[in-house]
């Protein structure tokens, strides 16, 4: 099967490396890539917004399978721009990209379609959002609706940081189109939750925790992920077929009702409480980091539960994963998540893989004739296994103590959550 990777990140990397294990493989393209992706794949250089151009390589290269990294490109309608062209692709339509593209969408399909989430409103005028916010109280949580990498969440502790974000958020005039969402404060643990999806039935694809916060304790702002880690021990099985039973299997029913069936990966933001999982947010893709650290666990080939996700016939396949746990650092340019220093040298790369059980994941890398620099915000992610969470934290981070490269930082605490409960269960 040839097969092209969409996409320049670690979650690329760690996909291409799973795609190159498979013994079905034939040619392995990632597009754009990224040095890491080139040591397991044929590179092309391309810009992900130009669909036409995507295809052409499709045809070029004889692609049987492409497989989209990020959401962007699925927002936009790469999938809907495949299937014209007769080529499979893992990942949804441009009406079933809503679920991640539009906050609000998603929301009144959750109302719709009964999936448990938190009480909201949609606003396009300052007053009234601001009118919702002060009759709830705070804490209360504003969302920007479109697609903002992360920055366009504010969870506001106050009435008044709530009314700053919706002005952060909102143009004065309310027919700008732009529109915010409101949400009830949610208390419990996170959970990153991924289902393999083929429009008609779903199929569990493990969990994983990340660290979101770039300061240690999860303090400081939000970043696109500094660390994650698999499994999660708040995700039992119980609390997995939950997930599945009023979660996901109702997402992907009432998208196939509403003619938009729902194909790829869904990637269910979860807010575990007392009273049982909700949804914070749906994405449509693997998470980055967590991607690198459960197809590292992942027992099964991978290409065959793409494709038949790609191509509706995902019944009967269950994903199986080993025992083992996945924990992964990110190691970010310094400035991340502002502007970070870009193009500074990286070494040691070679010792830190020669530590049991790691791989190092390209994020934000270059080659120059100079060697690898830094090229970007999260810049490596540092995976390990290990037969505990502690056990495959203490590899990353030793083979983090292996790479030279003063101008990057990262935490020192990924996966604290799941240490301190081996460490209180004994193990
Ligand atoms: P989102 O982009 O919707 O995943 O939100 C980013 C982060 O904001 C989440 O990972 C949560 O930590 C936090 N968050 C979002 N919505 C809520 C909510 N309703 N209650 C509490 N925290 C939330
Ligand atoms: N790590 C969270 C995300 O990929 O959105």
């Amino acid at each position: 099967m040839n097969v092209l990777i969409l996409g320049s990140g670690g979650r690329e990397h760690a996909l291409a490396r799973a795609c190159a294990r498979s013994p079905q493989i034939g040619k392995l393209i990632v597009a754009p890539g990224n040095p890491g992706c080139a040591t397991v794949a044929a590179t092309v250089p391309l810009d992900l917004a130009d669909h036409r151009r995507i295809v052409e390589l499709c045809e070029r290269e004889a692609i049987d399978l492409v497989v989209v990294g990020p959401e962007a490109p699925l927002v936009a309608g790469i999938a809907d721009e495949l299937e014209k062209e007769g080529v499979a692709c893992f990942g949804p339509s441009r009406a079933a990209a809503q679920l991640e593209g539009s906050k609000g969408f998603a929301k009144d399909f959750c109302r719709a379609f009964g999936i448990p989430t938190a009480a909201y409103g949609r606003f396009r005028s300052r007053d009234d959002a601001k009118a919702f916010i002060r009759t709830r109280g705070a804490p209360i949580v504003v969302k920007a609706d479109g697609l903002a990498a992360g920055k366009g969440v504010v969870v506001a502790a106050t009435i008044e940081e709530a009314e700053a974000a919706v002005d952060a958020l909102l143009p004065a005039s309310a027919a700008s189109g732009a529109e915010v969402v409101v949400e009830e404060f949610l208390d419990g643990e996170e959970a990153s939750f991924f289902a393999l999806c083929d429009g008609v039935t779903a199929a569990p694809f493990a969990s994983a925790q990340d660290h979101k916060r770039v300061g240690e304790g999860d303090t400081g702002p939000n970043t696109g992920g500094m660390g994650a880690y698999s499994p999660p021990p708040i995700m039992t099985p119980e609390m997995s077929d939950r997930v599945m039973r009023e979660i996901v299997l109702p997402t992907v029913r009432g998208m196939a009702a509403r003619g938009t069936p729902f194909r790829g990966v869904l990637f269910a933001g979860l807010m575990i409480g007392s009273d049982g999982p909700k949804l914070i947010e749906f994405n449509v893709r693997f998470g980055d980091p967590e991607a690198e650290v459960i197809l590292e666990r992942l027992t099964d080939d991978l290409l065959p539960l793409l494709e038949a996700s790609a191509k509706a016939s995902l019944a009967g396949f269950s994903p199986t994963f080993g025992a083992d746990a996945a924990l992964t650092v990110v190691m970010a340019a310094r400035g991340y998540p502002g502007e970070p220093a870009r193009g500074t040298r990286i070494l040691g790369i070679e010792a830190a893989e020669r530590v049991p059980g790691v791989a190092v994941i390209h994020a934000g890398t270059r080659r120059t004739a100079d060697g690898l620099v830094a090229e970007g915000g999260r810049v490596l992610a540092v995976t390990a296994k290990g037969h505990t969470v502690g056990e495959a934290q203490e590899r990353a981070y030793a083979a983090v103590d292996r790479i030279d490269w003063p101008e990057g930082f990262c935490r020192r605490d990924i996966g604290w959550r799941a240490v301190a409960r081996e460490r209180g269960a004994g193990s």
